[in-house]
Order: structure tokens, then C-alpha cells, then sequence
């Protein structure tokens, strides 16, 4: 907070993953919140959640971002300090098959959220960007200043978000942005009443193994085992998501004392391998995970991870958590929850 100023944000994707234990983090830091999200890929039930954690009431639309007539009603009833942009859609695969939807929902979705702040003058945004748009040519650890590429279309929006921010920045010097490249984001909020909830089978490695273990699937494929890592399986660097969530904290307050556009990893710094993943879950766990190593998935490199030294210096935020606690959380949450927020 700033001083003891009352500020009320705007958080777009706000019953999402990230979103949802963002905004725990804000309620319980004294912000007040706004949710705009249209649920395409969450549920209802996740604002319950969140208000039975806080013992808050939370004012949620049901407005998708590229509505700018009902999204600019919402800027014309609230006051806002500032804008958490999360909301868009996120599969890496989907976004192979169905280019138009990704660049319609993200890259759409960001103008029209961009146009309604600048006409209503809220012109503080942090924005969710991915370690994705360091493409497949860089060294980790992976550094905020690397040129950029990208290997998919949800990859490109990004980019092409990063670049829209940046260039409104430039044409006003009222414009504070921070944009936040997240590294692998995993676990949940400690009281196993939110988490990440896949629709159909899981894409990403975490929600996959605690669907193994749940007795969901039955084993856990592991995308091969002959890339140049410390095993052979590919290394990630994996974020707890109440660290994630502290870190938009860490980046609106940079937005309210520094003008222009700033870019900054989200990571521990540390990379784990696939293998390392299912030992670590397996001790904090007790559970048994069965896989197989199949071939590798396309569009997959060996290693990536942060480095975290502007991200420490600049926004002093540091990740707290371990793999260990990674682990127990992201069980915890789903073993509490076996059909998720259903
Ligand atoms: P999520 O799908 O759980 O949350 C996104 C939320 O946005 C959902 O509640 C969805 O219903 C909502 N939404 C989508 N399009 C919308 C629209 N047009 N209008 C209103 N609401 C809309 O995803 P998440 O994992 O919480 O990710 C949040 C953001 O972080 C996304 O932008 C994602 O690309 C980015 N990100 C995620 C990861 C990850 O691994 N989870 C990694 C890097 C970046
Ligand atoms: C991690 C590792 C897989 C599943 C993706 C997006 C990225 C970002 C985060 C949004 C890899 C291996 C996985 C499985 C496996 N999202 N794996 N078996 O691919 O690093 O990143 O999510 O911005 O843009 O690309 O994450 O969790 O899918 O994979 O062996 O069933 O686990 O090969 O080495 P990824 P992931």
C-alpha cells in the first residue's frame, strides 16, 4: 500500500489460478478489489473460496474484456488506482490449432482493456507475460534483456501485448507498466480451498501428477529422457503461486513510484527436472507416482530458468518457497478437492 492510502484495483482473469491467489494476497494486504472475468475458464465457486479465506466480499462482473460498452460501465461505477491484467487464454497446443481465438481473446482483449483505461484515465497496469516470449534461443538463466521470440501463437500474444504496453508508455508519460514473465507457476494457497483446476486433461506438468496421484490417471508420461539436462528429462523452473502472487503486489507499488514500462522475471532462479519433480512430490506426499518416459513433446527445449537478480533488486521480491512446499500445497488442494471447484 501506499502509505496508508485506500487503493482499489482492477484485476481482469481475477477467478483464475494466478488470479484468484493474487487476489487473497491484495484483500489480506488492506487493497480493495474489483473482478472482471467472463469465466471462460474458471467457475463461480472460486469467488466463494476466496471470500470464505478473507472474510471479504468481493464485487465481481461477468464481462468479457472485449466488451468495451459493459467493461467501460465497470470503469464508470468503481474508482481504480491500477489494473492486474490476467485474464486470457493460456494453452500453448490450443493456440497451434486456433490461432484467430488466442490473438481475438489476448491480443483484442488488451486493446479494448487499454482504450477504457486511457479514456478513464486509470494508467497503472501490471500485465501477465510468460517466460515463453524468450523463444528457444536463449541460455538460462534467462535474463529480462535477451532478445525475444517466440515458437506458438499464444507465445506471440504476449509479445505483441509486451510491445502494445511499452508503446503506450512511450506515447504517455502518465503510463506506469510493469510487465511480469512468469516462469513455471505451481502449488497452491496453503489453505487447500483454491488451486489450479484443469478443464479435461491436464497440459501442464504439476496438475498432471496430482491427477496420477489422486488416481485420476493412471500413470504420468514423461516427455523424454534425452535432452541435455542433469537426467535427460527437461528442467523448469517451478514458482510457488503465493510467491507469484506476492510479486504483483512487489509490482503495482513499483508502478505507483515509477513512470514508464519495466519488465520483470518471475522465478526462483533454480531449475528442476521432470524426475526431480515426481521424488520431490512423491516425499512431501507419501504417494507413489508412477510414469513412463515417452518421446519428447514438440515445441519443448531442455532447460529453462530465471535469473531473478532485477526482480530481487529492483522490486525487492524474492521467492520464499521450495519444490517440497510446492508439493504439499498442490496436494493438499487437490486431494480436498478431487473434482475441483465442481
Ligand atoms: P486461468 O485460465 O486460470 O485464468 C485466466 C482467467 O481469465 C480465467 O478466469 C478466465 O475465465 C478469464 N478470462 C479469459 N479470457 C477472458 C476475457 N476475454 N474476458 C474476461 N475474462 C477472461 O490462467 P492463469 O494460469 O491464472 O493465468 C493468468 C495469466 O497468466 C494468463 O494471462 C496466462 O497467460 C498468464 N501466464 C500463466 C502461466 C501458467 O502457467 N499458469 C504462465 C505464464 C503466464
Ligand atoms: C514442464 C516440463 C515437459 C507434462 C508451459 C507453457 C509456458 C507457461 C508455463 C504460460 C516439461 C514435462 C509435462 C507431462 C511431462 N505457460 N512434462 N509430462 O511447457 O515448461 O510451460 O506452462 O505462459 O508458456 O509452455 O510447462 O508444465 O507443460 O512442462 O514430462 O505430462 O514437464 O516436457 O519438460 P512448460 P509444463
Amino acid at each position: 500500500m501506499e502509505g496508508d492510502k485506500w487503493m482499489n484495483l482492477l484485476i481482469t482473469g481475477g477467478a483464475g489460478y494466478i488470479g484468484s491467489h493474487t487476489v487473497v494476497r491484495l484483500l489480506e494486504s488492506g487493497y480493495d478489489v474489483v473482478i472482471v472475468d467472463n469465466y471462460m475458464n474458471s467457475k463461480p465457486e472460486v469467488i466463494k473460496r476466496i471470500e470464505r479465506i478473507t472474510e471479504k466480499r468481493i464485487k465481481v462482473y461477468e464481462v468479457d474484456l472485449r466488451d468495451s460498452v459493459a467493461l467501460e460501465q465497470v470503469f464508470c461505477e468503481n474508482h481504480f488506482d491500477g489494473v492486474i491484467h490476467f485474464a486470457g487464454l493460456k494453452a500453448v497446443g490450443e493456440s497451434v490449432d486456433f490461432p484467430l481465438d488466442y490473438y481475438d481473446n489476448n491480443v483484442v482483449g488488451t486493446l479494448v482493456l487499454l482504450k477504457v483505461m486511457e479514456k478513464c484515465q486509470v494508467q497503472n497496469i501490471v500485465f501477465s507475460s510468460s517466460a515463453t516470449v524468450y523463444g528457444d534461443k536463449n541460455q538460462s538463466p534467462l535474463v529480462e534483456t535477451m532478445p525475444l521470440s517466440t515458437t506458438n501463437p499464444y507465445g506471440t500474444t504476449k509479445w505483441m501485448i509486451e510491445e502494445m504496453i511499452k508503446d503506450v508508455t512511450y506515447a504517455n508519460p502518465n503510463w506506469s507498466a510493469v510487465n511480469l514473465r512468469y516462469f513455471n507457476p505451481i502449488g497452491a494457497h496453503p489453505s487447500g480451498m483454491i488451486g489450479e483446476d484443469p478443464n479435461g486433461i491436464p497440459n501442464n506438468l504439476m496438475p498432471y501428477i496430482t491427477q496420477v496421484a489422486i488416481g485420476k490417471r493412471d500413470y504420468l508420461s514423461v516427455f523424454g529422457n534425452d535432452y541435455d539436462t542433469i537426467d535427460g528429462t527437461g528442467v523448469r523452473d517451478y514458482i510457488h503461486v503465493m510467491d507469484l502472487a506476492e510479486g504483483h503486489l512487489k509490482a503495482f507499488d513499483y508502478t505507483l513510484k515509477h513512470k514508464g514500462c519495466h519488465v520483470f522475471n518471475l522465478g526462483t532462479g533454480k531449475g528442476h527436472s521432470v524426475l526431480e519433480v515426481i521424488r520431490f512430490f512423491e516425499k512431501a506426499t507419501k504417494t507413489q507416482i508412477p510414469y513412463q518416459i515417452e518421446k519428447r513433446r514438440p515445441g519443448d527445449i531442455a532447460t529453462c530458468y530465471a535469473s531473478v537478480n532485477k526482480a530481487e533488486k529492483d522490486l525487492k521480491w524474492k521467492a520464499k518457497f521450495d519444490m517440497f512446499k510446492m508439493c504439499e500445497d498442490a496436494w493438499r488442494w487437490q486431494s480436498k478437492n478431487p473434482n475441483g471447484f465442481e
